[in-house]
């Protein structure tokens, strides 16, 4: 890899290296400290980049010498990986950090640590710093591969560790990951945002954007593939512009067609897509690639052309629905929608909201992540005037998931009858004999089959659409 033509910065192998060193030197600290192997629990709240970031924790530790549990009460290390998108989710690690004031008190050899989105804010380090006096590290979003090093000083200093540079970000490779599971992966292909909708907290917390390599991309493909992994989700906050920090550039499309053209049986999946930068050439590459899973996952925040300008969302109503609509013009049936929604943003009156319901009826999602917007500190939105109260954005709020549900409930009926290619992932819940398997638009059927599919890719053919999932059978004659 020619490292001098990247416009973005990767992180030097000396410094990986480094890192190496100080998870051997951690190592010999615990391994002195504790008899058998400690435990480590790691908490994540946030989206898949945050999932993804805490394999890559627990893949460091592992290397340490840690064990992992669920249970905060049974570790010798505790790490929370926060997310800042809402206040609801800040407000949540706030009171799960808080409970473990008396655990601390009472074992003080345990090390309670915050990294991820939320302690990239100013204002949350400082409440941590004052407020929460019994939490030994915080590190921010840009400093994750450093973990051994930060951990070697917590274990080894007596002072509390606060690493939080605020920086445009760089690039590691080689961090050791520890996967959640061995059939699906996430693989990062980009990190941070460069889209400053005016509502979101995730450009300050995340830095700019910056794509991986696509040779270093399609090369963990294809060890996934070839260590027997099934579904790989592509992550970005943007997907679509991936690639535009890269000398030469590649197109997202592209990479998409690299690794659907790896040999073997497999599916790929990403997430996000801005529809500002959604091209055709993408939906083309969808429609053409069997490996592709027909999802797309694209989210429209409002319906109405002033709301989506103050929003800064670079594109309008028409757009997105010409891509929704070309889209299933390439995909039909087997095309799977999903989106994300914003009720109550500052200002958005209750007929603007109705163009939001108007969207949503004439799209048809197959399902909808729906928010109340929830204001930022630092982000333009919190600044605007916002007169609608909180019971009447509760309000819109309700007519939008029932008007959802219902679109949802008839979407079930259509799929009476319909062939899917499905992932069978594990046992059923209709009866002792079925077995649950996954649409591409991550739909549910249940089937009588063999526990030894379990896996596999099947063709099923749905018979009855129950309320939340559908029964099906599998096709003997496999396509
Ligand atoms: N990068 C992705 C979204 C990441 S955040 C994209 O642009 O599509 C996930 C979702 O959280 C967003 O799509 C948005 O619907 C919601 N969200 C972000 N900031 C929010 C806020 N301040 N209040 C309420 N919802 C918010
Ligand atoms: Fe936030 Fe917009 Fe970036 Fe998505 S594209 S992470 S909503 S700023
Ligand atoms: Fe939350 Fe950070 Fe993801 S703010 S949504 S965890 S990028």
């Amino acid at each position: 890899m020619e490292e001098s033509k990247r416009k973005t910065a990767v992180v030097s192998k000396t410094e990986m290296e480094k890192q190496r060193e100080y998870c051997e030197k951690a190592a010999s600290v615990i391994s002195k400290r504790y008899q058998k192997k400690p435990l480590a629990c790691v908490v994540t709240y946030g989206c898949q980049q945050n999932v993804a970031d805490s394999e890559h924790i627990k893949g460091m530790l592992s290397q340490i010498g840690y064990s992992f549990t669920e249970e905060r009460t049974e570790a010798k290390l505790i790490i929370f990986n926060t997310c800042a998108v809402r206040e609801h989710a800040e407000d949540r690690v706030f009171g799960n950090v808080g409970m473990l004031k008396s655990y601390k008190r009472e074992n003080p050899d345990v090390i309670i640590a915050c990294c991820g989105c939320m302690m990239q804010q100013q204002h949350i380090a400082d409440k941590i710093r004052q407020s929460f006096p019994f939490v030994d590290l915080v590190f921010g979003t840009h400093v994750v591969y450093r973990l051994p090093e930060l951990l070697y000083s917590t274990l080894t200093r007596k002072k509390r560790v606060f690493e939080l540079p605020d920086m445009d970000g760089a690039i590691a490779e080689g961090v050791p990951v520890l996967r959640d599971n061995d059939k699906k992966a996430w693989i990062p292909i980009m990190y941070g945002c460069n889209n400053f909708c005016s509502y979101c907290i995730v450009p300050y917390v995340r830095g700019r954007e910056r794509s991986r390599e696509a040779a270093d991309v399609i090369a963990e493909a294809k060890e996934l593939i070839e260590s027997g992994y099934k579904e790989i989700t592509l992550l970005g906050q943007n997907v679509n512009s991936y690639g535009k920090d890269l000398a030469p550039r590649v197109s997202f499309a592209q990479l998409l067609k690299s690794i659907a053209e790896l040999d073997g049986d497999f599916r790929i999946r990403f997430m996000t897509s801005h529809p500002k930068d959604c091209t055709k050439e993408l939906i083309e590459t969808m429609a053409g690639c069997e490996k592709i899973a027909k999802h797309l996952h694209l989210p429209f925040q409002s319906g109405n052309d002033r709301v989506l300008k103050a929003m800064n969302r670079h594109y309008d109503r028409a757009k997105y629905l010409e891509l929704i609509h070309y889209a299933k013009e390439l995909m039909g049936d087997a095309l799977s929608i999903t989106s994300d929604v914003i009720v109550g943003f500052p200002g958005e009156t209750y007929e603007e909201f109705r163009d939001t319901l108007s969207l949503v009826s004439e799209v048809k999602f197959t399902s909808l992540f729906t928010f109340i917007y929830s204001p930022r500190k630092g982000t333009p939105a919190a600044e605007m005037p916002d007169p609608v109260s909180a019971e009447e954005k509760g309000r819109w709020f309700k007519e939008l998931t029932d008007l959802q549900e219902t679109i949802s409930a008839e979407n079930m009926k259509k799929n009476a009858g319909r062939l899917f290619k499905c992932f069978v992932y594990g046992k059923g819940k209709l009866g002792d004999n079925y077995i649950a398997a996954r649409t591409d638009g991550n739909l549910i059927i249940e089937f009588e089959g063999d526990e030894n599919l379990i896996g596999t890719f099947q063709k099923i053919k749905v018979t009855e659409p129950l309320t939340y999932v559908l029964k099906g059978e599998m096709e003997r004659n496999q396509l």
